[in-house]
This record gives structure tokens, sequence and C-alpha cells, in this order.
């Protein structure tokens, strides 16, 4: 894939990004079991959108179909990134470091100070990512999963 857009992921996108998260993390990372991950995923989505202090952005391929999508939340003048992810077939085509830089243009347009983040201390793809925009580790938190992988806390200030 050549060129995505940026935009809103609205609630019609949501089976689609239902698809990224199956296919990108465990069921206990989503709140469930392999029967009721799904479920229960949809629903903290939904719940997503109708919080106003969530966001929840696109990356699109050339037909609109969502290739990944990324899910933060401003609090005050932070912003706590909660999920970006990205379609397998995807990867490795900047679709991540392209929602990563459309967080970064929201935060500069809101007047963010700080930017919070955790992943998985084998995460290496995303923690690699992060690191290329300049987040830096701050701290790690024993047994933070479910399957008790430690995680790793990054921040980025602005
Ligand atoms: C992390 C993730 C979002 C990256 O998305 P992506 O579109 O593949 O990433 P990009 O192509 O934009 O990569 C940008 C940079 O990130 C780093 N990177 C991305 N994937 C990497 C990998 N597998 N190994 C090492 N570095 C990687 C590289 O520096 C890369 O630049 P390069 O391709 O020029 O070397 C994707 O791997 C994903 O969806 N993972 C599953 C979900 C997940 O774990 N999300 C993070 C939750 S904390």
């Amino acid at each position: 894939m050549s060129t995505f857009a940026i935009d809103n992921l609205a609630e019609c996108d949501l089976d689609a990004a239902l698809a990224i998260d199956l296919s990108s993390f465990a069921p206990s990372e989503l709140g469930g079991s392999p029967s009721s991950a799904r479920a229960v995923r949809e629903t903290s989505l939904r719940e997503e959108f109708a919080r106003s202090w969530s966001t929840l952005r696109a990356a699109r391929g050339h037909d609109g179909t969502v290739v990944g999508y990324s899910l933060f939340w401003q609090v005050v003048d932070e912003v706590h990134l909660l999920n970006v992810a990205v379609a397998l077939p995807a990867r490795r085509n900047g679709v991540g470091l392209a929602l990563m830089n459309d967080l970064l243009r929201y935060a500069r347009d809101h007047a963010i100070v700080r930017i919070l983040l955790e992943a998985r201390v084998g995460n290496v793809a995303a923690i690699a990512l992060y690191e290329r925009l300049g987040f830096k580790r701050f701290n790690v938190r024993p047994r933070y999963y479910a399957d008790f992988e430690d995680a790793c806390e990054m921040s980025l200030d602005l």
C-alpha cells in the first residue's frame, strides 16, 4: 500500500477496528476470553465513541478501508495513548508512524504538554516506533498485563 489518509474513525468503522484488534492482541489483552473478546472489545469501543475526552482516528487505504487506528484520551493538558494498531498486511508501510504523527498534530493543536503511554516490554515494534518519535521510558510496571508481562511506561514532553 502506497497511500493512505487519516481522519476520524466513525461508528460504522467499528467492525474494521475490531478486526484489527482481534488480529493484533491476545483475547486477555482485549479484556475477554477467546470466545468473549470480540463482544467485550466492541462494548468498550462503543463506550469510547460516547466519551467526550476520547478521540479515535483512522488510517484509510485509497478505497476507504481502515488499515489502522488510534485511540487516545485528553486529560486536561495531557494525552494518554490507549491504542495504536495496524492491520497485519498493512504493517511496515508507515501507517503506525502516520497515526502517531497525527496524534502529535492533535497534541500541538490542543496545547498538550505531555503524551503518556504504556507498552509490553517485549513489544519491540511499538517501542521502536515510540522511541523514533522521541518518547522516553520512565518506568516499568512489573507483571502489569494479564499474562504477567511487564509494562514499559513512556512519555513525550512537548
Ligand atoms: C506497532 C505498530 C502499530 C506499528 O505499525 P506499522 O504501521 O507497522 O509501523 P510503521 O511502518 O509506521 O513503522 C514506523 C517505524 O516503527 C518502527 N517499527 C515498526 N515495526 C517494527 C518492527 N516490527 N520491528 C522494529 N521496528 C519497527 C521502525 O522504526 C519503523 O520505521 P522503518 O519501517 O522505517 O524501520 C504495529 O506493529 C501494530 O499494529 N502492532 C500490534 C498492535 C500493538 O502492539 N500496538 C501497540 C500497543 S502499545
